[in-house]
């Protein structure tokens, strides 16, 4: 008689497979997919199959969606836009109420097409796509029934194009068209090509539910249609998908108009200190890397071991990858299914193959693979070093890196060794050491203890090269909104100042003996520019003086100089508030004088009280824009923390010398940011006069930099620099245009507008534009 320890080795699941039987007739009785434009189903003349990646069969056809696909759907949603909006939204969250319920009464139709479009296995579509995407639906529905109340001074965008990937199908779309919906857009969607199939179903449900026509309208198709979408006529583009494509959409956008979020790829550390209970920690590598097959952007794909457990852990690590059951994506019991298409496989077994070759050791899972279909066993790459393309490039698929580190220090170090920056897991059981790190990893959500959680309440997003902007919770609504009465537009100064040939030195004989030669301000001195040239001062054709001309070295200087200014971010909003008000004070003190050379320049006196108001008004907020607690999951507290960009550009008007400059400048350094300023060309005395206030107000060096000149070189350089997280530009069309094409390099969070009335330039906007948020989900309760 074997023992029982005996039967429990060799014990063997046996087969539990989900029927198709369903979604197989459905599939049959539709044939072949058209668009959903409209609120019908229109055919297309072009398609394409999508397959089951488990089998490689087919599952059906699906239109490829043309530019005039696009337009048509596009004219659609646009011609539903204004009653859709007019609703109340009370009658929105009902439509979306209906959504969700209708979801839900078909969750298991559509976890198994899901599964057999996309290959995950059933397990996960089941217990987290679907319900997840439900809870999207009920989450916007609640949204859309306090709009009014809580919105007031916002309108929703119009018309949005919506791109997405193939890792979450439904999911994603969930994301993208319940906020919109919410917030009284139309929508036209794109799903990616590899998984069109839920989002066809999702069109049904529209259809089913008698949602008014055009509101929401999906379009199938490959890049091609995609980039139809970008190029449409579409107030706002939300992008999820690979950093390289964000890269393109940033660009082909640039001084559009249209609003942009983007949500790109990742290479998400996966911190394990010593003292982490290393089972939980093992079975989050499991969740963070295996079970989806690594095709998550947020998975935690870099594991960093504490070098005293590493041992130990990787141990017990690779005793679990050996256990893992990768196959039937449609059997409950499956761990792991099939990766998405052969092209995606061919690019994992690239990926890891470049990863050995640069001297990283694959340890795959030895159990058996299916003998057809998209199959990869899951794996880890041991001792692949920082620089190996294995710890750098977004790898997509069930293979993680691990290496060690000695302190928080270092693992700090490494997390942030690269240029993505969406998420981040940390385990330890001392909760200072895991806050400690989670406050200095550059990641736009932390899960501790914990990995992959997601909630509709939560913002996901991320910071650096994986994009900006957040989806989820009133974030992620605002995202979908803009002001209902945009500022007063201003015509620009005259930009007088540059029209000039730069010239050396001093004033030449002969010119009007106003003595003005203003230095730049870089860390806490007054320096001479680089380029040892200044330029002649002449607002209205009347010489006033002589500017310093700064060039890209002097940029490059005063981004160092903010760089090192790092702590005025660490410190409180209270002393960031005292340090405000001294200079409102200060600068009241001298009001007369700033008014007298206000006058001189020929700009308005009246902006020197209306900029000392301002700084009493910031110095006031500096210590109350909280964050939130958000209510996602139990056993759980999800933190959204308003944290700074650390160095930002910002490019000011040229008219408005004083308040433009206070406007924009006051909100980024009250929220913790050091800048890098531009001031206005034409007339950069009121600006750079300021230097006497910041010095005796107690401002740090470095906090605010001044770099007088060329305003759209300076811009140049400071859109294209990788130090600067985020970059704010006031100007004429070219120079927006100029600014969000020349960020897509970084992918830097960019705001540029044109000249506004800036009397009314203050509010909570500048501030949230001011910080990103940072989501923080940690163990709470039970
Ligand atoms: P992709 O970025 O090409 O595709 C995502 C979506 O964008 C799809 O709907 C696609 O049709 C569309 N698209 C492609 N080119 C476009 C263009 N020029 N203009 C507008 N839309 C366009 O990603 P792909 O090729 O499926 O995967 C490549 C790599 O991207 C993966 O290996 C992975 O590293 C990364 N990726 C990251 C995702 C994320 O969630 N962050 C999701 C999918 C892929």
């Amino acid at each position: 008689m074997p023992t029982v320890k005996e039967i429990l080795d060799t014990m063997d699941y046996g087969p539990a497979p989900e029927s198709t039987t369903e979604v197989r007739a459905w599939l049959e009785t539709r044939g072949t997919f058209g668009h959903f434009i409209d609120g019908a189903f229109v055919l297309a003349s072009d398609s394409f199959a999508t397959r089951n990646p488990a089998t490689a069969e087919v599952l059906a056809q699906v239109a490829q969606g043309s530019g005039a696909d696009i337009e048509t759907a596009v004219t659609a949603a646009r011609r539903a836009q204004p009653a859709w909006a007019a609703l109340s939204g009370h009658e929105r969250a009902r439509w979306l109420y209906a959504l969700a319920r209708h979801l839900q009464k078909r969750a298991r139709f559509l976890a198994v097409l899901e599964t057999l479009d996309n290959g995950k296995p059933i397990r996960e579509s089941r217990d987290i796509d679907i319900p997840l995407a439900i809870r999207h639906f009920y989450h916007h529905a609640g949204w859309a029934e306090m709009a009014e109340a809580e919105f007031p001074t916002l309108a929703p965008h119009g018309v949005c194009g919506q791109i997405i990937p193939w890792n979450f199908p439904l999911l994603m779309l969930a994301w993208k068209v319940a906020p919109a919906l919410a917030a009284g857009n139309t929508v036209v969607l794109k799903p990616a090509e590899q998984t069109p199939l839920t989002a066809l179903a999702f069109a049904e449900i529209c259809a089913e539910v008698g949602l008014p026509a055009g509101v929401v309208n999906i379009v199938t198709g490959d890049g091609r249609t995609g980039a139809a979408l970008v190029g449409a006529k579409v107030d706002k583009i939300a992008f999820t998908g690979s950093t390289e494509v964000g890269r393109m959409i940033r660009r082909a956008t640039a001084g559009s108009g249209k609003a942009l979020t983007l949500e790109l790829g990742g290479k998400s550390p996966f911190i394990v200190f010593a003292d982490a209970d290393l089972d939980a920690a093992v079975e989050g590598v499991v969740n963070a890397i295996w079970f989806n097959q690594g095709q998550v952007c947020c998975a935690g794909s870099r594991i960093l071991v504490a070098e005293s457990v590493a041992k130990l852990f990787t141990e017990r690590l690779t005793a679990r990858l050996q256990k893992l059951r990768t196959g039937d994506p449609l059997d409950k019991c499956t761990d792991m299914g099939a990766i998405v298409s052969p092209e995606q496989l061919s690019r994992i077994r690239a990926l890891v193959a470049q990863g050995e070759a640069a001297g990283a050791t694959l340890v795959q899972c030895e159990g058996q693979l299916p003998a057809q279909g998209s199959f990869y066993a899951p794996g880890l790459l041991m001792g692949a070093d920082p620089a190996n393309p294995a710890s750098v490039e977004e790898i997509f698929g069930p293979v993680a890196t691990l290496t060690s580190f000695r302190t928080p220090d270092e693992a700090v170090q490494l997390a942030n060794n690269t240029r993505y920056g969406l998420a981040a897991s940390i385990w330890s059981e001392t909760i200072t050491l895991a806050l400690d790190i989670a406050a200095q990893v550059k990641a736009g959500v932390i899960w501790i203890n914990g990995t992959n959680l997601f909630d509709a309440a939560a913002g996901f997003g991320g910071m650096r090269e994986s994009g900006f902007g957040r989806e989820g919770g009133r974030e992620g609504m605002e995202a979908y909104l803009k002001p209902s009465a945009p500022p007063r537009a201003m015509p620009e100064a005259a930009a007088g100042g540059l029209d000039a040939a730069p010239m050396p030195g001093a004033p030449s004989a002969g010119q009007p003996a106003i003595d003005r030669t203003a230095k730049l301000y870089i860390g806490d001195k007054q320096t001479r520019p680089d380029s040892g040239h200044s330029y002649r001062v002449a607002p209205q054709g009347r010489e006033i003086g002589l500017a310093p001309l700064g060039s890209r070295k002097d940029i490059r200087n005063a981004v160092e100089a903010a760089h090192k200014a790092g702590s005025w971010g660490k410190t409180t909003g209270h002393n960031r508030a005292q340090v405000l008000y001294y200079l409102a004070e200060n600068l009241a003190a001298r009001q007369a004088e700033f008014e007298a050379r206000l006058t001189e320049m020929g700009a308005d006196p009246s902006e020197a009280d209306a900029t000392i108001r301002r700084a009493f008004y910031y110095a006031a907020w500096a210590d109350k824009f909280d964050g939130a607690v958000k209510s996602t999951q139990s056993a759980k507290v999800t933190l959204a923390i308003n944290e700074p960009w650390g160095v930002m550009g910002v490019v000011c008007p040229d008219a408005s010398p004083l308040l433009g400059f206070a406007s924009l400048v006051l909100p980024a350094i009250a929220m913790g940011n050091r800048v890098v300023v531009v001031p206005s060309t034409s007339m950069p005395f009121a600006a750079t006069d300021l230097y006497q206030v910041f010095d005796t107000s107690d401002l740090p060096g470095g906090v605010v930099n001044i770099v007088t000149g060329a305003k759209d070189e300076l811009a140049k350089t400071l859109a294209q620099h990788d130090d600067v997280a985020a970059l704010w530009y006031v100007g004429d069309a070219q120079g927006r245009t100029m600014v969000e094409a020349e960020s897509a390099g970084d992918l830097k969070a960019t705001w540029a507008i044109g000249n506004r009335d800036w009397t009314d330039a203050q509010g909570r906007d500048f501030l949230t534009r001011a910080t990103q948020i940072k989501t923080i989900w940690v163990p709470y309760g039970t």
